[in-house]
Order: structure tokens, then C-alpha cells, then sequence
């Protein structure tokens, strides 16, 4: 296409961007993690939220189609699944730390987030302080699982680790944890799903967003995808995208 502005370093379908498939931007995730990544069958890659049209729009602006795995979140954080060659990159809500650096290389940030506590609406929890004698559920590998070991008041249970929101957020729901610890946008989405749980506290991790790449192994991609980032930040798509997923 003719698309003003934006043009790309490559050009040329991802020809020196040491694909997995040719033509192809194959992307690992966890699903579901609203309203950064759901299934949606009418998306052209059956994936739609805040990372998936990002990565869509990336993917656009490289001439290159999007393909989409759900692998999970733990072995993606720990850099196992991009290691193996699996994916070409990561797009999971992934905050950039120290820790994962260790293993993964990351974009440039693309979304600013923190921590918080869903409860249901009638419990009487107002605080993390609250949790004493109860159980948090968190996912397991996840920022918001250190932020409970390293927060929860003496006399709680140890957090209770799932391997995805699509069992944390049931099992809130069914009352077999008290409370889930959570990025907030993902809680907040669970809230106004459900009248019946409220966000009663927010924690000020100054975490940040970034897609992973298996480390040392994808720098032309990486640069490629920081390019195509700065490019829909400077034309707009960003914000309409962000716009569209969250209030502003
Ligand atoms: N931002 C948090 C972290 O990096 C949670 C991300 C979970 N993402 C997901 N797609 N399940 O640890």
C-alpha cells in the first residue's frame, strides 16, 4: 500500500528479519487477558485486544501477516518458549524487569500499568491488609505474583498461583479465593464485566509493556518492530487504538 508516513526498513515481506515462517509474523501470547488479548474470530489473525491490533498494526506496517500462539504466560516470562524458536516475539501484557532481561530482549515500552486488588463488591476486603487468614489468587510467573509474596500482611495464605486468567478469574467467581492480584486494566475489565467485584486498591509499580524477543537473536526484528511503533505513535494509530480499549 501507499501509506503516507509510514514507510518501512524492510520493505521487502520481512526477507532479513529471520522470520520462523516466511512472510509471517508468528507471535506467542496468553489467552485471555482482556482487554489486551482475546479470541476474536472476525480479527484477520482470530486475535483482537490493546497488544493484538498493536501487533496487527506492526505486522501491516512490515508487509507481513500475523499468526498467533497461546503458549501461556510462565514459559513465555521466562524466555523458554522464545528460546526455542517457537515465536518470533512475545506480545502477553509482558512488563519489562530486570529479571526477564536476563533472558529476553524487549521493545521499546509501549503501555504504562501497575497492580491492584478485585474483590467481590460484598466481602468487606478494602486492603491487601485485609487478607489475613484468606487466599489472593494471582498468575503464576507474573508480576502481580511478587507483588503478593513481597506485600500480603503476616497471617495471610500463601498467594495461590494459576496458570491463567481464564481459571483466576472463575475461580474469584466461585469463591474459592477471596481476591485476585492483577494488573489493572485486566481487573478493571473483570469489574465491568460483573457488578458483583470491585477494584478496591491500586498499587503504583510504574511497571511498563514491552514485546520480548529471544535474547541476541532478533535485533533486526526488534529494530524493525521499535520503527513501526514510533511510526504509529507519530501518525496516530496508536491513540486511536489505545482509545478504542481504554478511556482517556
Ligand atoms: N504484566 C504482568 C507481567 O508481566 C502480567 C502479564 C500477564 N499477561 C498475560 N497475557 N497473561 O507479569
Amino acid at each position: 500500500g501507499d501509506d503516507d508516513g509510514g514507510s518501512t526498513a524492510t520493505g521487502t515481506q520481512g526477507a532479513d528479519l529471520a522470520l520462523v515462517q516466511d512472510g509471517t509474523l508468528t507471535v506467542c501470547s496468553d489467552v485471555p487477558y482482556p482487554p489486551f488479548e482475546v479470541e476474536s474470530p472476525d480479527a484477520p489473525s482470530g486475535y483482537s485486544g490493546f497488544d493484538m491490533d498493536l501487533m496487527q498494526a506492526i505486522a501491516d506496517g512490515l508487509g507481513l501477516q500475523m499468526a498467533v500462539q497461546d503458549v501461556g504466560f510462565d514459559p513465555l516470562q521466562s524466555g523458554a518458549v522464545l528460546a526455542a524458536g517457537q515465536c518470533d516475539l512475545g506480545a502477553s501484557a509482558m512488563t519489562i524487569t530486570d529479571e526477564r532481561k536476563q533472558n529476553l530482549d524487549f521493545s521499546d515500552p509501549y503501555y504504562d500499568s501497575l497492580q491492584s486488588l478485585l474483590v467481590p463488591a460484598d466481602s468487606g476486603i478494602t486492603s491487601i491488609d485485609d487478607l489475613v487468614g484468606k487466599t489472593v489468587g494471582v498468575q503464576q510467573g507474573t508480576t502481580g505474583e511478587i507483588y503478593a509474596k513481597e506485600h500480603l500482611p503476616e497471617g495471610a495464605n500463601e498467594p495461590q498461583a494459576f496458570p491463567s486468567d481464564a481459571e483466576l478469574w472463575p475461580a474469584l467467581q466461585a469463591g474459592n479465593i477471596a481476591a485476585i492480584l492483577q494488573d489493572l486494566p485486566v481487573n478493571q475489565e473483570h469489574a465491568r464485566s460483573d457488578p458483583g467485584y470491585e477494584v478496591v486498591e491500586e498499587y503504583q509499580t510504574d511497571e511498563q509493556y514491552g514485546f520480548a524477543f529471544a535474547k541476541g537473536e532478533k535485533t533486526a526484528l526488534l529494530d524493525a518492530v521499535n520503527e513501526q511503533l514510533q511510526a504509529l505513535r507519530d501518525d496516530g494509530t496508536y491513540d486511536e487504538i489505545y482509545a478504542k480499549y481504554f478511556a482517556m
